[in-house]
């Protein structure tokens, strides 16, 4: 792999990783694909190989909620020749009551989402101002500018991260590397799926009710894709978003009601 199209994806077997590995790779890159399970990574890096014969797909299996992931993560990625982009993502924390919180469950949402992806960054951040271009780009949630009544860890979490990545992006600007979140607002994924099982479950209503009671608050009126998601991704991964750092940017059909 060469730097200069070499890219990791994080959360990489699903929905949003998934869609944004493969935009990553209609675009050129070379992916180094991550999440916990090395049998769905193989069967993503293969699919990927069949798609673009010749291009180098390969894989790193670890648990963002563990304290040793981002320095193995980075050390695979640092060895493959260092990424000149990076997408910062993995599963999200469970629903929770927010007036029923917990000291564990708090760790293990800033280890995942804040912690682990930050020394991720940070770890893989100095090739690329020696390179003169860089690029990461965080999936985040809409909750980070308007919190999700039933995902407490998620909002705070994941804000923690963006703070970071506003802050950061300032001090390497120059440097021709940029840092972005970009915002879901509901797209179709196997996590929201199971979101909206747990949201009929919870309410007694059935899923397709509340698919329906959910799509009706997007003024586009419905989920996106994971592949509409997956364009801005990227975008900001392509030279032309050379201009375009520090900033969250929603995806969401017209969702969130502030800009
Ligand atoms: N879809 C939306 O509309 C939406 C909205 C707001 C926020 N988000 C957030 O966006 C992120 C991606 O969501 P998604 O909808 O694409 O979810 P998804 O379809 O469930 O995919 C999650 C991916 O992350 C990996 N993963 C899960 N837990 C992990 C962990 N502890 N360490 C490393 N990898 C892990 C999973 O693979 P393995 O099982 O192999 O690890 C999978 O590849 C999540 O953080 C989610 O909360 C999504």
């Amino acid at each position: 792999m060469s730097a200069t199209n070499f890219a990791l994806v994080g959360g990489a077997t699903s929905g949003l990783g998934l869609a944004s590995a493969r935009a990553l790779a209609a675009a050129g890159h070379d992916v180094l694909l991550w999440s916990r399970d090395q049998g769905g990574l193989d069967a993503v890096a293969e699919d990927l190989r069949t798609r673009h014969p010749g291009r180098s797909f390969t894989t790193v299996a670890a648990d963002a909620t563990d304290p040793g992931t981002a320095a193995l993560v980075a050390d695979a990625a640092l060895a493959a020749g260092g990424p000149a982009v990076v997408v910062l993502n993995q599963g999200g924390p469970p629903p929770v009551d927010p007036a029923a919180t917990d000291a564990d469950g708090w760790r293990r949402a800033f280890q995942m989402l804040a912690i682990t992806p930050i020394e991720l960054a940070t770890r893989l951040l100095p090739p690329m101002r020696a390179a003169g271009f860089g690029r990461i780009i965080a999936i985040l949630s809409s909750g980070v500018v308007e919190p999700i009544p039933t995902l407490a860890y998620s909002n705070a979490a994941r804000a923690a991260l963006m703070a970071w990545l506003k802050t950061a992006a300032g001090a390497v600007a120059a440097d021709g590397v940029t840092l972005n979140g970009v915002m879901p607002g509901r797209i179709a994924t196997p996590r929201v799926a199971s979101l909206d099982q747990a949201a009929a479950a919870r309410t007694g209503k059935t899923v397709e009710q509340v698919q329906a009671a959910s799509a009706a608050t997007i003024p586009a009126g419905r989920y996106g894709t994971p592949e509409e998601f997956a364009a801005m991704v990227a975008f900001l991964a392509s030279p032309a978003a050379s201009y375009i750092t520090g900033h969250a940017h929603a995806v969401d059909g017209g969702m969130l009601k502030g800009w």
